[in-house]
């Protein structure tokens, strides 16, 4: 199908649909939770078995309508499709020039071509060849495992993540608009809003405080630990505003989820239902000048979290060394491209972004700012996106699939992965029993010769649940519908790896 002239939706491209229709008549029957339950006791597959179409343990796949699969490929992508293309009409709109207006006009047909597609459930095409360099990635998986799959019957995560590929592909065939990034605005937007938690942060770490140097090693040591302990969690609950779930937040929502304050924290540590916390500032406060990596996941105020936390860990001596992966296109509404990444620096230091600021507040939030960029200019931070991370492979592939970035990692004391995407993308987004070990989860980025030590730091907010003590989701269950997909509940996991020994590739 092209362009807009025969294109259902006509009428309405630029809003969200209300309903979406579905063609599901060639799909497998509906499967109740307790069958799925049942499957998921006889797994895992041995991993010889184990690919892309066919995960450890069952996939969630879209027709699944108990699971959040199925909102999120029925409702909440064509919502995010919708106002991504309402974003383009805004651009266009504000536009002189004849060539990139029509320029701009072909790629909401090709929007729009996709919002079909996607209502309309069709099969998984291949990426058209724009030049880019994860096309063999993805046409080879495509392939490989999802020739004549849909929407809706390929695992949910492969089929999500193929959406924002088809998405970028809408951009990347044009001749001005490549880099376009339809998200950047409401990016930019969340972080304005937050300026409350954005203050308190900047206002207690901006002077580099020497609170360690009048104390013996031992005291040292403990008070390390217990602000590690505290800073952790504000990097975990940072990623409770991810745009793609909180679409329609006021301010005051904004506000309860960011709190920052000790007491706040204190609570919600119990809502850490897998919580390898102490375990975890053991092994990182014995670190001294070491390299630790983020897999980051959302721009804003997330990534400013992340920042703060990765500046103690160079100001207590832990790290010398901080790389941050972020991502090639624009994924999943509202993670770290190197434009936010640029954009958030930048306006640290030059923003107005916070008219009711005090002088003090602005000051302290300069200060870091210009402390960060100078750690980029002395190479203490770098900025990474490998093409890897925005494919529709999970991370059980990142050895075979990317061996140089396995590689890479396994350099790394301690990789930490943010977020709900990267935890799927760990634990094959499959429905492994919840007590399953996080390390067994992980599979070949924990047992792999050369694994680096690896952290989830996740505010769940998907299906996928592990690393959790045996009853307390099934209680959860019956208590709290809901409590997979609210973000109100974390896990804090830790897999010790196979660091030290040299990576085997095939
Ligand atoms: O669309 C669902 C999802 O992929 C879930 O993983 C999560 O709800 C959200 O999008 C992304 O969350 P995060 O930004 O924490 O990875
Ligand atoms: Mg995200």
């Amino acid at each position: 199908m092209s362009g807009t002239d025969n294109h259902p939706n006509k009428q309405a491209s630029a809003k969200a649909p209300s309903k979406t229709v579905l063609n599901l008549g060639n799909l497998p029957p509906k499967m109740k939770a307790s069958e799925l339950k049942t499957a998921a006791a006889s797994y895992p597959r041995t991993p010889s078995r184990v690919n892309p179409n066919q995960p450890p343990w069952p996939a969630y796949r879209g027709y699944h309508e108990y699971s959040f699969a199925h909102a999120t490929m029925g409702v909440r992508l064509p919502t995010i499709l919708g106002k991504a293309i309402d974003d383009v009409w805004k651009t266009l709109n504000q536009e002189t020039e004849e060539e990139r207006i029509v320029d701009l006009i072909n790629c909401i047909h090709r929007l729009e071509d996709l919002m079909g597609d996607l209502q309309g459930n069709s099969k998984l095409r291949p990426i058209v060849d724009d030049g880019a360099g994860d096309i063999a990635l993805w046409n080879k998986e495509i392939a490989k495992f999802f020739r004549g799959k849909d929407f809706m019957n390929a695992p949910w995560l492969f089929a999500e993540a193929y959406k924002y590929r088809r998405l970028r592909e809408c951009f990347s065939l044009s001749k001005y608009w490549v880099d376009y990034d339809v998200f950047f605005r409401q990016k930019c937007d969340t972080f304005s809003r937050s300026n409350q938690a954005v203050f308190e942060l900047s206002q207690r770490f901006s002077q580099p405080h020497d609170l360690l140097a009048s104390l013996g090693p031992e005291e040292k040591k403990e008070k390390l630990k217990l602000v590690f302990h505290e800073l952790t969690q504000v990097c975990l609950w940072g990623n409770s505003t991810d745009l793609s779930l909180l679409i329609d937040m006021t301010e005051e929502d904004i506000r309860k989820l960011q709190s920052t304050g000790g007491d706040h924290l204190a609570a919600t540590e119990k809502n850490i239902l897998g919580n390898d916390l102490r375990a975890l500032a053991d092994y990182v406060t014995d670190i001294k000048g070491g390299r630790i990596d983020f897999v980051l996941d959302n721009a804003g105020f997330e990534l400013y979290c992340d920042l703060v936390y990765a500046d103690w860990l160079i100001q207590s001596g832990i790290c010398s060394e901080v790389i941050f992966h972020g991502k090639k296109i624009p994924w999943f509404v509202s993670d770290v491209t190197k434009f936010d990444w640029n954009w958030l620096l930048n306006s640290c230091v030059y923003g107005q972004l916070f008219p009711d600021a005090s002088d003090a507040e602005i000051d302290s939030l300069r200060t870091l700012g210009n402390r960060w960029k100078q750690y980029e200019k002395e190479g203490k931070w770098k900025y990474e996106a490998h093409p890897f991370w925005c494919t529709g492979y999970t991370f059980w592939d990142l050895h075979s699939e990317a061996p140089d970035l396995f590689q890479h990692l396994s350099d790394s004391d301690l990789v930490i992965f943010k977020g709900d995407l990267n935890h799927r993308k760990l634990t094959y987004d499959c429905h492994a029993p919840m007590d399953t070990k996080f390390p067994m989860a992980i599979g070949p980025l924990a047992s792999e010769a050369g694994a680096p030590p690896v952290c989830s730091l996740r505010t769940i907010k998907s299906d996928v649940v592990v690393g959790i003590p045996s009853g307390v989701g099934e209680k959860l269950d019956e208590e709290e519908p809901g409590w997979k997909i609210s973000g109100k509940y974390a896990v804090v996991l830790l897999s010790p790896g196979r660091p030290g020994e040299a990576p085997q590739f095939a």
